[in-house]
């Protein structure tokens, strides 16, 4: 497996590759893989003949800097884990390898069709734009035949999808299921943040939104939200930023069950803030 971090070596590696007609298989992360990220990573070592993972903590989606600053990195962990599951290059460039000093400042902006109005785009202003910056440069510099997203991130997914569509690129992106703990608790880097006592409360968000399922027949769209917002509530030390029950296409919020419906939630755990989701 090999480590690349410069542009240049990484664009002679993909020209071979294309060369020799190779399929690639891409994995974009910020690190701190855990077994959601190495799902996705077997997934593509299946598909393709070629796996590459970036792992890029990228600055320009951070609107928390002290997130940003506790965002853990552990590249020698990462790459231990990656080599095990059969990926066969990583892309851990530094951020002047990437940004010019205009970019840093965030100026890119992007048309997301109202998909960023809402829910992670209302809290995290800018944050969409960002993601949207790195991986639609990431995507030319691998050039790859399919790209894996994580369910978890529900919306980045429906943004990804409508900035394929709108840049018209080849790629075809691949949607994996959520990946929980024995628990319930969704995989996530920021999991890592938690104490031992913190987690055991985090284990409430999926049990909440696994039982809310069981009322649907029976409430409206909006009192479920009330319902799931209360019950998560009442554990100490969490506290919801957003509950919404949404199109499942849209994103936005839905007054009856009529449409493919999934509730997205972003609840603070103390400090950390951690986002799961629920199809009804
Ligand atoms: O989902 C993530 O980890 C990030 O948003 C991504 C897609 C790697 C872009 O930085």
């Amino acid at each position: 497996m090999k480590i690349i971090q410069l542009k240049k070596d990484l664009l002679s590696e993909i020209d071979s590759l294309k060369i020799s007609g190779k399929k690639i298989g891409f994995v974009p992360t910020m690190g701190a893989l855990h077994a959601g990220h190495i799902a996705l990573v077997s997934q593509s070592v299946a598909q393709n003949d070629i796996t590459i993972v970036s792992v890029f903590v990228n600055p320009t989606q951070f609107n928390n800097k002290t997130d940003l600053d506790k965002y853990p990195r552990n590249l020698k962990k990462d790459a231990d884990l990656l080599q095990q599951v059969g990926c066969d290059l990583i892309f851990a460039p530094e951020a002047a390898e990437i940004y010019n000093a205009e970019e840093l400042d965030n100026r890119f902006s992007f048309d997301f069709g109202g998909l960023d109005k809402v829910m992670e785009g209302k809290f995290r202003p800018g944050h969409f734009n960002g993601v949207v910056q790195i991986v639609s440069k990431l995507f030319k510099l691998v050039q790859p035949d399919r790209a894996y997203f994580g369910e978890k991130d529900f919306q980045q997914l429906a943004i990804i999808h409508h900035m394929v569509k709108l840049f018209g690129l080849s790629v075809e992106i691949i949607d994996c299921p959520i990946v929980r703990e024995d628990s319930g608790l969704a995989m996530s880097s920021r999991n890592e943040r938690l104490t031992i006592d913190q987690r055991k409360k985090a284990v409430e968000i999926s049990k909440v939104l696994f039982e809310s399922r069981n009322f649907a027949a029976q409430m409206s769209p909006a009192d479920l939200t009330q319902w799931v917002v209360d019950k998560i509530n009442e554990v100490p030390e969490l506290e919801v930023e957003y509950y919404e029950i949404v199109d499942s296409t849209t994103l936005q919020s839905i007054d009856d069950w009529t449409e493919p419906a999934v509730g997205c939630v972003a609840v603070f755990c103390g400090e950390v803030r951690l986002i799961d989701n629920i199809r009804y």
